[in-house]
């Protein structure tokens, strides 16, 4: 197994302290949040389970029972909580792909000390990636659609202050780049 750097979570600049992973589905911003977790000795918290643990019922029968705009309104909750939990920072966060293109999501986290990173793929990758899990996504339907969505929300995405391209590349290499970025300070 190659050697992957040592990272002294202390070097990271306190400010720089809660870690929101954002970018599209399928992008990995769940497996890359827990092993950026491992990496640091960092609490993790995944926004879609924190949705799921709330309301006692799985992303699927929220979209399917409810819609997607009460869908959005119990993403927003659970991310105020979490933030009103959170209040020494030290945390990383998985969003799901939809949460930073609300704009009130994207307000929320603009507030509070830490920072954004945008973890991004080519989109065919990235529908082949949703393709080989398990997790179901009300949102994922045929090829085109699936793009046109990631085209509507590019534009958010790139707000964050963190670009990471995971083209070709595994977890644990993402994960490192990531711990990499934060400790050398090189946000955009
Ligand atoms: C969504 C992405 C999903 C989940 C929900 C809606 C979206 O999370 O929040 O199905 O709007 O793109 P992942 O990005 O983890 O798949």
């Amino acid at each position: 197994m190659p050697d992957s750097p040592r990272h002294n979570a202390s070097e990271i600049p306190a400010e720089k302290q809660i870690v929101f992973l954002v970018g599209f589905m399928g992008v990995g911003k769940t497996s890359v949040g827990h092993a950026l977790s491992e990496k640091l000795g960092w609490p993790f918290d995944d926004l879609d389970d924190r949705i799921e643990a709330g309301c006692g019922r799985s992303i699927e029968q929220i979209f399917q029972e409810s819609g997607e705009a009460e869908f959005r309104s119990l993403e927003l909750i659970a991310l105020k909580g979490l933030l009103a939990e959170t209040t020494s920072g030290r945390r990383i966060v998985a969003l799901g792909g939809g949460a930073f293109a609300q704009a009130e999501v994207a307000r929320l986290i603009a507030e509070t000390p830490g920072v954004t990173v945008f973890l991004d793929a080519e989109v065919t990758e990235l529908y082949r990636r949703c393709g080989e899990q398990k997790k179901e996504r009300p949102l994922r339907r045929d090829l085109s659609q699936f793009r046109k969505l990631y085209e509507d929300r590019i534009s958010s995405y790139q707000l964050a202050q963190l670009h990471i391209d995971t083209n070709g590349k595994d977890i644990m290499t993402v994960a490192t780049e990531v711990a990499c970025s934060l400790r050398a300070g090189t946000l955009k």
